[in-house]
C-alpha cells in the first residue's frame, strides 16, 4: 500500500496509448467502488469514453481553458507554466468522467444533513481509491479540470442534478515519473509534512 502511495504520480505525458484491457479497467473501477461513501449513498458513477471525436473534442475545449488560464498569469508565473503540459486526453485513450448525483439516497442522508460536502468528499474519495489501484494496474491517471463543467456535462449527456466532478485520462504509461510535473518545472513544491502536522489548534 505504502508503495502504491508513493509510485502513484499525475499522468500527462507518458501514456503510450496502448489499449487497457478491459478486465484491468473493471478492477481499478471495481476498487473506485468500494469507497466509503456518506450515509453509504455510493454517489459516484463513471462514464467510459473512447470515442475518438469526444476525446478530440474535450481536448479542445480543454486547450482553450488553458490558454485562458496562461493569459491571466502574470509574465514570470506564464514563462513557468507555458511548457507545463495539462492533460493528456487523446494520448491516453480513455477518458472517465466521475460524476456525483446529489439526489442518491433521498433526502435524508445520514451524515449529510450538516455538512452537504461530505456528498462530493465520498465521490473523491473513489477517484483516489482508482488513482491507487491504477498503480497496481501499471496504469496511469490524469486528472483534468480545465473545463466548463456544463460543457462537459452536456458533452457526455450528464443530466441535472448530476455533476461531473472529474475527468481522469487513463492509459498504459511508459514510466511513472518519480517527481511531479509540477516540482519538476518550478510551479510548486511539496511541503514538508513538519508543516501540515499540528497539535491541539490550528
Ligand atoms: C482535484 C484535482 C484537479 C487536478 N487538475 C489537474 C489538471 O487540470 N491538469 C493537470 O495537469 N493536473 C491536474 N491535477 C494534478 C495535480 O497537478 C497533481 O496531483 C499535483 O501536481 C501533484 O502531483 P502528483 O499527483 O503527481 O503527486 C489535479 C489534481 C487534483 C487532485
Amino acid at each position: 500500500m505504502y508503495q502504491a502511495i508513493r509510485r502513484r504520480r499525475d499522468v500527462r505525458a507518458e501514456f503510450t496509448g496502448e489499449p487497457v484491457p478491459d478486465e484491468a479497467l473493471m478492477r481499478v473501477l471495481g476498487a473506485a467502488h468500494q469507497a466509503p461513501s456518506v450515509g453509504n449513498t455510493q454517489p459516484w458513477d463513471f462514464v467510459v469514453v473512447r470515442n475518438p471525436t469526444t476525446l478530440a473534442t474535450f481536448a479542445d475545449h480543454v486547450a482553450a481553458a488553458r490558454l485562458n488560464f496562461a493569459r491571466s498569469l502574470p509574465g514570470s508565473r506564464r514563462d513557468t507554466f507555458e511548457p507545463i503540459k495539462i492533460d493528456g486526453i487523446v494520448e491516453s485513450g480513455t477518458g472517465i468522467v466521475v460524476t456525483y448525483d446529489p439526489s442518491r439516497g433521498g433526502p435524508n442522508i445520514l451524515g449529510r444533513h450538516t455538512v452537504d460536502d461530505t456528498g462530493v468528499f465520498s465521490a473523491v474519495l473513489a477517484i483516489e481509491n482508482l488513482w491507487l489501484a491504477a498503480v497496481a494496474e501499471e496504469v496511469g491517471i490524469g486528472w483534468v479540470s480545465f473545463y466548463d463543467e456544463n460543457y462537459l456535462a452536456e458533452l457526455v449527456g450528464i443530466p441535472a442534478p448530476v455533476r461531473p466532478i472529474a475527468w481522469l485520462c487513463l492509459g498504459k504509461v511508459t514510466e511513472f515519473r518519480q517527481v511531479p510535473d509540477l516540482e519538476r518545472f518550478g510551479w510548486r513544491q511539496r511541503r514538508p509534512l513538519a508543516d501540515a502536522v499540528r497539535y491541539e489548534t490550528y
